[in-house]
């Protein structure tokens, strides 16, 4: 049984369940192709199917994540806990004028521990393009394991896989 979970708060940020009223935000963050380039495509999907799924959040996978400072969403984030697998994978979209000031770091350092509390007999994963050096430089501070390379027919072909123990007592 997963714990009840409502927000997080980080130094700068509040990471928090989604509603529909978040639909226009995601919206925009998932159609654009620049920040989308090394993290998947643009989706294609309206708002009105964000509104949708936001309003009825069934899992971590879409996080809002929010400026304390100006209340207003600057990303999304989330933890996606498939049930036929021990995975517990993290990821973290950021606009792009938040870029390069710690944020992303913050948000998922704040996201292993929530990992760590709601998932403990999980591994914390992460999937990454190799260019994609902001991600990691934070995989190496998450200390996730390089195990793989996916080979698929999808957008992740290539992609690094890493994951780490959330329950190895040599973690902390
Ligand atoms: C990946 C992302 C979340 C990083 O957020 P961020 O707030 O810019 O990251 P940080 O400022 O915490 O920087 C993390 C590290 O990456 C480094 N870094 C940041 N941007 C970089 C760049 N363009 N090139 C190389 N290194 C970079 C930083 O120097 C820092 O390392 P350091 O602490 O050793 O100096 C953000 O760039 C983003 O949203 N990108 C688009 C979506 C994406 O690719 N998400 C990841 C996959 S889901």
């Amino acid at each position: 049984m997963v714990k009840p979970f409502a927000s997080i708060l980080t130094a700068r940020t509040k990471i928090r369940l989604p509603t529909a009223a978040d639909a226009p935000f995601v919206t925009a963050i998932e159609n654009d192709s620049e920040l989308k380039r090394l993290c998947g495509r643009p989706s294609g999907k309206s708002e009105e199917c964000y509104r949708e799924s936001l309003g009825k959040p069934r899992d971590l996978w879409c996080l809002i994540v929010e400026s304390l400072d100006t209340r207003s969403p600057i990303g999304r984030c989330g933890l996606m806990t498939p049930i036929f697998s021990d995975e517990c994978e993290v990821h973290v979209i950021l606009t792009k004028d938040q870029w390069g000031r710690g944020l992303g770091t913050e948000i998922a350092l704040a996201l292993r521990d929530l990992a760590k509390e709601m998932f403990p007999q999980r591994c914390l994963t992460a999937k990454v393009h190799p260019k994609n050096a902001a991600s990691l430089a934070i995989i190496g501070k998450l200390r996730l394991a390089q195990h793989g390379i996916i080979a698929s027919d999808s957008y992740d072909n290539g992609w690094l896989q890493f994951r780490r123990s959330l329950h190895d007592e040599c973690n902390q």
